[in-house]
């Protein structure tokens, strides 16, 4: 269908387009986007036009409008600076995702230059910046030059995403928050692939989390998710590559800022929890391949793999975090790291397998004890979170810890507790463990 030509509708016009099941031309995305960062076009305005967004859909091409318009409405990085294939990875957000933690070091210390922004957490997932600061003097402010330094002398950083890159998915994003506007494939797409051009990434692995602790509660939506981004990330010349992984249960075993910390760093180790190690192994034998350091992702696993157990991934993670200010001496002496003063076991009330997680569950009962935050401005406690004993398939007793609950406020304990039990369910009969991929590729 050809585009209309209306480049000056106003914006009360560009919101009746949406809300007719009309579609959007490149030039009124671009306006829309333009008008929203400049403030000429107000919150209440942004806040219809994303539920008619939500409601009646962008099309393919809206949604490479959508994201072309979003990556250049601020800086964007130039990385051609630093030698080899940029490649970036991102998850759709779970609990207990520590993967950037353990894969930024790992990669590069394969050789992979790892230039990477990441965000904070919001609700009940975790945001990688509030997991390295809770590393005593770990510092996420820096500037772009800086950066890309740092990534030409030890091969990673990372850093907090600059409100001058993509201030429209910043203010976009606050917006959806609040308005049950989160979980459209549009509007997840164009937020995600577009800080990514803008962050300077030749190619990407995108982590789609699929279930109860997911935005994509279904496989099926998590295949049209996933579908999309490839799809958009090369309409804009990024290669993109996705994994589809498990969100009904917690990504390893802790859940918290620092209590992650320590397991990406067990994990750096060789003694991390199964489907962690398992699931940075899968992501970053593919980073590896996308950077043509490895020939394929069994050549990827096996180069990783050697990484770790020669010490030189933990090694990497070691200088990564010197050069951010932070204390390196926490990668052989975790006790470094915060710690919660409170701790309190949950059991189990009857004999049988654990059956289910409810991952959102877990999150939420981590945030009660302190480690995540319901608004932007809450302070977090870095100390506080918990750790899983058991996980679904595995077999239990009455009486047997279920999960270990850590928090600065002994007052915060019960509601974690309350929390936490709401989310786990056991079941008399044996249960299967859990897949932890559920697909490649779109
Ligand atoms: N992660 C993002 O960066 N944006 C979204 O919209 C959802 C998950």
């Amino acid at each position: 269908m050809a585009e209309r030509e209306m480049p000056e509708l106003t914006v009360e016009e560009l919101i009746e387009v949406k809300r007719d099941w009309n579609k959007h031309s490149a030039a009124e995305l671009k306006r829309i986007v333009d008008l929203f960062v400049s403030g000429e076009m107000a919150d209440y305005q942004m806040a219809a036009w994303l539920m008619a967004a939500y409601i009646n859909g962008l099309d393919e091409r809206e949604t490479v409008y959508l994201t072309d318009a979003m990556a250049h409405s601020g800086l964007t990085i130039d990385l051609s600076s630093i030698p080899g294939v940029k490649v970036d990875k991102h998850s759709t957000g779970g609990v207990g995702d520590k993967t950037t933690l353990v894969l930024a070091p790992l990669v590069a210390s394969c050789g992979v230059p790892v230039a990477k922004m990441s965000g904070r957490g919001l609700g009940h997932t975790g945001g990688t910046l509030d997991k390295l600061e809770s590393i005593p003097g770990f510092r996420v402010e820096m500037e772009p030059a800086a950066f890309i330094a740092q990534v030409r002398e030890i091969g990673v950083a990372v850093i907090a995403q600059s409100p001058r890159i993509c201030p429209a998915d910043k203010k976009m994003y606050a917006l959806r928050d609040v308005t049950a506007t989160v979980p459209s494939i549009p509007l997840i797409v164009s937020s995600i692939i577009s800080k990514k051009v803008a962050g300077g990434a030749d190619a990407i692995v995108l982590d789609v989390k699929v279930g109860s602790g997911a935005f994509m509660k279904t496989e099926r939506d998590a295949i049209l998710l996933a579908r999309a981004l490839e799809d958009t990330g090369r309409a804009l010349g990024r290669e993109v590559v996705t994994v589809m992984t498990d969100m009904d249960q917690p990504l390893g075993c802790a859940v918290g800022n620092a209590l992650e910390v320590r397991e990406a760093i067990d994990t750096l180790r060789g003694e991390g929890p199964t489907d962690l190690y398992e699931e940075c192994l899968l992501l970053g034998s593919k980073m590896l391949v996308l950077a043509q350091v490895a020939d394929d992702e069994a050549d990827g696993r096996a180069r990783l793999a050697e990484a770790i157990s020669s010490g030189r991934a933990l090694e990497c993670f070691r200088r990564w975090v010197a050069a951010q200010g932070g204390d390196p001496r926490v990668a052989d002496d975790p006790s470094l790291l915060p710690s919660a003063p409170f701790t309190r076991e949950v059991t189990a009330g009857s004999d049988g397998w654990v059956a289910q997680y409810d991952a959102e569950g877990v999150g939420r009962a981590a945030m009660l004890l302190g480690a995540g935050r319901a608004t932007l401005t809450d302070v977090i406690d870095p100390a506080a979170g918990l750790v899983l004993h058991a996980k679904v398939g595995d077999k239990v007793s009455a009486g047997d810890v279920l999960a270990t609950l850590y928090s600065s406020d002994e007052g915060k304990l019960l509601a974690g507790q309350v929390r936490f039990l709401g989310a786990v369910g056991i079941a008399p009969m044996e249960v299967a463990k859990r897949r932890l991929v559920h697909g490649e590729g779109a």
